[in-house]
């Protein structure tokens, strides 16, 4: 009996402890933002977007990337070049890659004013590892067009899992789209959550000041939380934030089901913004909200007058368990990471073909075969 309680106590206090050991890894915030990342040039060869990613400097030069007076982040695409009268014209804009790594034992959290929207535009926050799908996938922020609510998903090798609905009720406050994270099924939809808040995602978010999407990647497995502005708890932007007062989570993919020591190696954290291409620019996905062919936007820069991120911070803590993660605090002096700039970034293709696949299921079920033939 006294051994029991021993046990239930050194049980209890090593929770707690693992909790609290949580430490701010790496801080991107203000003028230092933009310094640990790496920007991947060229064209959207991957998800077909009709847009040029830029290097550093001609970010820079051109204010795709900026802190502005309050101190926040701004990365955003081209709204000032006329490309009506190119039919090959890719629109200027951003894809960033952490040069640090999130390890297991991390909680990451972004706390957004703004994000990307209007029709064409595709935004993404999301992470993955050096090979894909081996090291797994993690999408925390990702939609198209005038869509209003965020979505969650994972990708990865076969034997992932979310639980099925009716043995995951109370899990998470998220809607379930489809429970298996396998890259091959579905054609790679992913185990994909949608965010219950109208407020999740577009015009509603920024309409609303944004909030902040946290996710908590530990022994459990990996939860995500999205707090409106008004409902962001009053320890997250603290030195130690404790999700274990933060309620249910918007989506949990419990380890149970998807043993991610096994899934997941460190993740690279990544931004980005295309335009069309084979998520936003699908018919099937456009045109419920928007008029016409989405290819048709690309030339005009006052269609992208919304599509910007406006970040007050982003951060990482970790247990202090990390192999892969290098720690920047501030200016993100001197990390040597893994190889996170190498340009894996296929998932992303695949992440879109398989939402494409869902949607299209939902919306145009008698299309799908002759439709997907030509489209993929
Ligand atoms: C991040 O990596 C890029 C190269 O991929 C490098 O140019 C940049 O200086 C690195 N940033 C830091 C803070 O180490
Ligand atoms: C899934 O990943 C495998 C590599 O493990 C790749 O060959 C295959 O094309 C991917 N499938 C999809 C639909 O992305
Ligand atoms: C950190 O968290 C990971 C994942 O939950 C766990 O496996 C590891 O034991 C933890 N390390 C420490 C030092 O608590
Ligand atoms: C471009 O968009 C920004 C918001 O990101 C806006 O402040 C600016 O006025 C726009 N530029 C033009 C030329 O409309
Ligand atoms: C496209 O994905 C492949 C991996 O599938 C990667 O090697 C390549 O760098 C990516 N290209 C671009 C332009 O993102």
């Amino acid at each position: 009996m006294h051994n029991l309680a021993l046990v239930a106590l050194a049980a209890a206090f090593c929770t707690s402890s693992a909790n609290a050991a949580l430490k701010l890894a790496q801080n991107y915030q203000g003028a230092n933002f933009f310094d640990g990342w790496t920007f991947q040039n060229g064209i959207d060869a991957n998800t077909t977007g009709n847009v040029l990613y830029q290097t550093r400097e001609q970010a820079l030069q051109e204010g795709l990337v900026s802190v502005n007076a309050a101190g926040h982040a701004i990365i955003k695409v081209d709204n000032t070049t006329d490309g009506t009268q190119d039919p090959t014209f890719g629109r200027p804009s951003v894809k960033i890659l952490s040069n640090a790594t999130v390890p297991a034992g991390s909680l990451v959290i972004l706390d957004a004013v703004f994000m990307p929207y209007g029709c064409s535009v595709w935004p993404a926050f999301w992470m993955q590892g050096p090979n894909w799908p081996d090291d797994g996938e993690i999408d925390i922020v990702e939609n198209v067009n005038l869509a209003t609510n965020n979505r969650y998903a994972l990708h990865t090798l076969q034997g992932c899992m979310h639980p099925p609905a009716d043995q995951s009720t109370g899990i998470e406050t998220g809607t379930l789209m489809a429970p298996d994270c396998f890259n091959q099924t579905n054609g790679n939809e992913g185990c994909l959550i949608q965010d219950p808040s109208p407020n999740s995602f577009g015009a509603g978010f920024a309409a609303n000041g944004g909030g902040v999407f946290a996710l908590l990647w530990d022994d459990t497995g990996i939860k995500i939380w999205f707090f409106t502005r008004s409902a962001i708890p009053s320890d997250v932007p603290s030195n130690s934030p404790n999700p274990s007062g933060w309620g249910t989570p918007t989506a949990f993919y419990p380890s149970t089901t998807c043993d991610t020591s096994k899934f997941f190696s460190p993740q690279t954290i990544i931004f980005d913004i295309s335009i069309c291409g084979n998520f936003a620019g699908i018919p099937s996905v456009f045109n419920p909200s928007c008029p016409g062919l989405c290819t048709n936007l690309v030339g005009t820069p006052s269609n992208y007058n919304t599509a910007y991120f406006e970040i007050a911070y982003l951060r990482v803590f970790t247990n202090g368990s990390s192999t892969g993660s290098t720690t920047q605090t501030g200016s993100g002096s001197g990390s040597t990471p893994k190889a996170t700039g190498s340009g894996s970034s296929g998932n992303l293709h695949r992440t879109s073909t398989a939402t494409i696949f869902t949607v299209l299921a939902a919306i145009a079920l008698p299309l799908i075969g002759g439709y997907l033939s030509v489209t993929l």
